[in-house]
């Protein structure tokens, strides 16, 4: 019998050792295919193209497949527009360790809301339910970065620096 083997993933971020878990539970089978992009929607905050294609290979399955599963589903979300991403980490561990508050700041210094862009394009703001890096909760992950422990002001002054990228003050 074919024996499944995991390829190796897109990066070296953590996150794709969940998506991995969970297509190894699914024995590396194409039925595992929802419940994958599921976990891969969950940890990342969205789909890409990148990852898209992983799982496609991973799986077995035709990428038109996969793409046809990602944008037919409704609950799937593709990557979103912005230049930049902004994941705010609403899992358990960081719910508790101040989350929250870290979003509604977001959201008002970028007067947007979770899945959508600022009208500039610069930054997209996206919600998680777990990064898998909860020892460092409350987390956000800016483009690939993650980080821990910050506070809602220093989230909004490292997101903000995309929008008007100005000379650092000393
Ligand atoms: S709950 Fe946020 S990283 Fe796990």
């Amino acid at each position: 019998m074919f024996q499944a083997k995991p390829i190796p993933a897109p990066s070296e971020d953590k996150r794709w050792r969940i998506v991995n878990a969970t297509m190894r539970r699914h024995g590396y089978q194409p039925s595992g295919l929802i419940e994958t992009l599921h976990t891969m929607q969950e940890t990342f905050g969205f789909l890409d193209v990148e990852g898209l294609r992983y799982v496609a290979r991973s799986l077995r399955v035709p990428l038109s497949q996969v793409y046809g599963a990602a944008t037919f589903y409704n609950l799937f979300k593709l990557k979103p527009a912005g230049e930049h991403t902004c994941i705010v980490c609403l899992g358990t561990a960081c719910y508790i360790k101040g989350a929250p508050a870290i979003l509604s700041s977001l959201q008002e210094a970028l007067q947007i809301k979770p899945d959508q862009t600022t009208p500039d394009k610069k930054v997209s703001l996206i919600v998680a339910r777990c990064v898998g890096a909860c020892g460092l909760a409350p987390v956000v992950v800016l483009d690939e970065e993650t980080h821990g422990k910050l506070s809602p002001e220093q989230v909004v002054q490292k997101v903000m620096a995309w929008r008007a990228p100005v000379t650092e003050e000393r």
